[in-house]
């Protein structure tokens, strides 16, 4: 796996190179979901036996979590979009800080590792740009089925009860449908002993997903994307063949995309009844969209203002505000954007102002009158889906813009540039000579200062 720190910096010298105006026609080739193939990869640690899987991303996310798992003493074969992930031989030991801190999804790992070795020790998923990030409800649920759980320097140990060999099923209530502690619970649950509920279930996708794989190991449970989660634990899980579902945050970052540049294309493998919130926002708003089989077909008019308020699954995604907000700004009329799930995520306002559009923010509440164009610039995303906001603000802009902040963008998005190119787009990735000091690119200090431009050498 490549080393992270060289990577990442490198990738802070690259930008976008976007000449916007383009109109984009054909089709685009959506890949495996991020947020599918990362907890699968933490699933795998659940058995002994080999876990084959398809359609992984080529994302930075997906290494990371690769180096945590081979951290593990995994034994892991990467053949382009398959991966081969062999966890006979693991030796529990904690994880560097350093490998967690970038990765939340990492820590969905303890449910995995405590329900199969009955311990497990991992620090504390750091915050990011979005928020917070507690992980109250993965512990409540962990104590539940019986781990007992300290915190200390920032690491979090969780082992089994005295001499408990097994964790044990227990009826949980979460407070909030949490994505990340629906999946840690599910996995702790399905080797535990005993039948476990697990109630205000989220029910996204990619949870669905998992639940798919697991029961192809040999769980038992019922009901995954329902609120209300059964799980029927079992001694042991065996190996299995998987196909990690299409993104749908990708392909709704498209479809937006298409319809901020009144375009014509088609999005495929999706499955449509994954993004039903976001293609009725996208038809209220003008847009004619196409359903047929795996794929989604869209033609982009003249865009009206609407109104959106994000929602656990099946409401409006949260990964896809910032990249419908972009579309909003050159809206005709007012519309509204509401921010429910991070008390953190409206970072691209100040930046999306910086290229003429015209928003206020009062509590995590984003009013836009559209305008009717927006001016390339050059800026730094702050976080994986600002960014994508940014390159989508960036193709309907007037003259050149340049977008920093690859190393949040290659997180999520495969490929990223060439599709769009494909797709008709005037965008090129480059590496500038140098870029001025680290400080002066922080997104923090870009987004305190509100200074968009950076200073390129
Ligand atoms: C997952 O994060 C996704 N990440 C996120 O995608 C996505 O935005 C999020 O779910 C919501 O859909 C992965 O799947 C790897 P949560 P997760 O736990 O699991 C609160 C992207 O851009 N909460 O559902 O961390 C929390 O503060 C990323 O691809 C608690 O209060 O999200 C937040 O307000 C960003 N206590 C809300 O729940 C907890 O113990 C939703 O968080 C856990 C969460």
């Amino acid at each position: 796996m490549v080393c992270e720190g060289n990577k990442k910096s490198y990738l802070k010298t690259q930008n976008f190179k976007i000449i916007g105006q383009n109109s984009l026609r054909g089709e685009v080739k959506i890949s495996g979901a991020k947020n599918s193939a990362l907890v699968l990869l933490a699933a795998s640690l659940l058995t002994d036996e080999k876990i084959i899987l398809d359609n992984v991303p080529l994302l930075t996310d997906i290494e990371k979590m690769g180096n945590i798992l081979e951290n593990l003493g995994v034994n892991l074969q990467t053949k382009n979009h398959k991966l081969i992930i062999d966890s006979t031989n693991i030796s529990i030991k904690e994880l560097p800080y350093e490998l967690v801190n970038g990765l939340r999804a990492s820590f969905f790992c303890i449910g995995a590792l405590l329900a199969r070795f009955g311990e497990a020790s991992i620090p504390l998923p750091g915050g990011c740009n979005i928020g917070k990030r507690p992980i109250n409800e993965h512990i409540t649920g962990l104590k539940a089925l019986g781990a007992k759980i300290i915190i200390e320097k920032e690491i979090v140990k969780a082992k089994l009860v005295g001499k408990k060999s097994r964790l044990f099923g227990a009826n949980i209530r979460l407070n909030c449908p949490s994505v990340g502690a629906t999946e840690t619970l599910i996995m702790a649950a399905s080797l535990a002993e005993g039948r476990t509920v697990i109630e205000n279930a989220a029910r996204e996708p990619e949870i669905q997903d998992l639940c798919h794989m697991l029961n192809k190991m040999g769980a038992k449970i019922y009901d995954s994307g329902k609120e209300k989660i059964i799980i029927d634990g079992v001694k042991k899980l065996h190996g299995c063949s998987h196909k990690v579902i299409p993104d749908r945050i990708e392909a709704g970052t498209f479809l937006i995309a298409a319809a901020a540049t009144s375009s014509s294309i088609t999005v495929s493998p999706v499955i449509p009844n994954h993004l039903e919130a976001v293609l009725n926002k996208l038809e209220e708003s003008g847009s004619k969209i196409t359903k047929k089989g795996n794929s989604i077909s869209i033609k982009g008019n003249n865009i009206k203002a609407v109104n959106v308020k994000t929602a656990p699954f099946p409401g409006f995604p949260t990964d896809l505000q910032a990249p419908f907000m972009a579309l909003m700004t050159i809206a005709k009329g007012k519309s509204k954007i509401s921010e429910t799930i991070f008390e953190n995520r409206m970072n691209h306002v100040e930046l999306l102002n910086q290229m003429g559009s015209s928003i206020t923010l009062k509590n995590n509440v984003a009013y836009i009158k559209g305008v009717n164009k927006l001016k390339g610039t050059t800026l730094a995303g702050s976080d994986l889906r600002s960014s994508a906001a940014l390159v989508i603000a960036a193709l309907v802009s007037t003259k050149v813009s340049h977008i920093y902040g690859l190393e949040h963008l290659d997180r999520g998005y495969e490929n990223f540039e060439l599709k769009l190119s494909q797709l008709g787009a005037e965008i090129t990735r480059e590496t500038t000579k140098q870029v001025t000091s680290q400080s002066e690119y922080d997104c923090d200090n870009l987004n305190k200062k509100g200074f968009a431009e950076i200073k390129v050498a």
